[in-house]
């Protein structure tokens, strides 16, 4: 029986649910020109997901839309070929034909040739990437090139830049976003998504005396409905055989919010009902929240290494913050977490928790106890298991740290 939740890649189809206004007005602007959306969400949250539903759904209407990953890219040379290529797949020969008009617009040459799957491949030649200005040069090119294209056939082209806090940072930072409204600004037949997931930095750009001030609209990606989701958990795991009440709440409230670590918890929970249950002689069906335990518990030994090394390279008044973070039960720079984790004045703790913050490993939580929460529920759980002890703290690998009262 094959696991009816996937993660690792952005999702379509049946693995899909929810999100329809947001999917909606994607796939509006997709297909309005001149328009603008800047969709911002957490890290894990479902973004590309959206965007990718959104541009199916454009399609569908007849638009012609396409997704454009600008996230470990190293210039804007690289950008303008993710551009021609995902442009060649969405828009076919012909534009692959267009192309050929650029290059009299840069000073420069494309070179095309074929993909494994026999699809044109193009790209700017490698000599660009020495002049950062005929970077940005070529980016803006291939886009007016579109914009162009769009006009003189009478429709629009969407086009999802997603990470694009990747492609700001590229361009230089607050000054970048000035260099990027300049590229966009022009185009009539062109809407445009940006997507990105440091909400903080992106909300930013469309702040006051910055280059995208009302400029974009804004849409939040944040948390899927969790009622919904947990229907959608149970149903999905029904399907295909696994009847166990509870089990999508149970994931939800294990390692919730961010809808990957929850559908990665409802694939592990998946496969532990699956598994031979041999320490029980006679075999019972679990419940909802045992196999989500049990798929918790697999999630944080199967990250064991990479957890392990990230802990080792933490200083020890941060390894002490996160110990007092797992059990979560008193505010981090109170004299009550001092005596009980040997915590350091909270000036020391302070630069702790800000270090672990500008690494993402723990986020602002105004409602939780501690005033933080693990950025990843496993990395929690592998601290829990691993490093409380240390402490002579033993408590389940599931257990949650206390929200605040009201
Ligand atoms: N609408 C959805 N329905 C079901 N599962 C989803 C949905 N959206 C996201 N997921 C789950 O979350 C995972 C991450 O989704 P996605 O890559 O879209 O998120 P993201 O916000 O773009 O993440 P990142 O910050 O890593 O770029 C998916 O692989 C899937 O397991
Ligand atoms: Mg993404």
């Amino acid at each position: 029986m094959s696991n009816p939740f996937r993660i690792g890649v952005a999702v379509r189809g049946v693995f899909f649910t929810d999100r329809a206004d947001e999917t909606a007005r994607t796939a509006a602007i997709l297909q309005e020109g001149g328009a603008r959306l800047l969709m911002v969400g957490e890290r894990r949250v479902g973004k590309t997901s959206v965007l990718l539903r959104g541009i199916e759904r454009a399609q569908r209407a007849g638009g012609q839309a396409f997704l454009v990953d600008c996230g470990t890219a190293g210039s804007a040379l690289e950008i303008a070929n993710r551009v021609l290529n995902a442009a060649t797949r969405a828009l076919g020969r012909d534009w692959s034909a267009t192309v050929s008009d650029l290059t009299r617009r840069v000073r420069g040459r494309i070179q095309v040739s074929t993909d494994q799957a026999g699809s044109p491949a193009i790209s700017f030649e490698p000599t660009f990437a020495s002049d950062p200005t005929a970077d940005h040069a070529a980016l803006g090119a291939v886009l007016d090139a579109l914009d162009a294209r769009a006009k003189r056939e009478r429709r629009i082209i969407g086009i999802a830049l997603d990470e694009v806090q990747r492609l700001t940072g590229i361009l230089g930072g607050e000054p970048g976003e000035w260099v990027l409204r300049g590229l966009l600004q022009h185009h009539q037949h062109l809407g445009y998504v940006l997507a990105g997931s440091e909400p903080t930095v992106l909300s930013a750009m469309q702040g006051r005396g910055r280059a995208f001030y009302q400029q974009l609209s804004l849409l939040t990606v944040g948390p899927m409905d969790p009622a919904h989701f947990a229907r959608w958990i149970d149903d999905r795991a029904a399907r295909a055989n696994v009847t166990a009440s509870g089990l999508g709440a149970a994931c939800i409230a294990l390692a919730g919010p961010r809808t990957r670590d929850v559908t990665q918890l409802a694939r592990a929970a998946f496969a532990a009902a699956l598994a031979p249950n041999a320490s029980r002689g006679a075999r019972r069906a679990l419940t909802g929240a045992e196999l989500a335990d049990t798929g918790f518990s697999d999630l944080v030994a199967e990250q064991s290494d990479p957890f392990r090394a990230l802990w080792e390279g933490l200083a020890r008044t941060r390894q002490q913050a996160l110990r007092a973070l797992a059990v979560g039960d008193v505010g981090l720079t109170t004299e009550a977490a001092r005596r009980a984790y040997g915590l350091g004045s909270s000036g020391v703790v302070g630069s702790a928790l800000t270090a672990l913050r500008d690494a993402r490993v723990i986020l602002r939580a105004a409602d939780y106890s501690a005033g933080y929460v693990f950025d990843n529920p496993y990395l929690r759980g592998w601290v829990i298991r691993n490093a409380l002890p240390d402490l002579g703290i033993v408590l389940p690998v599931t257990h949650l740290p206390r929200a605040r009262a009201g």
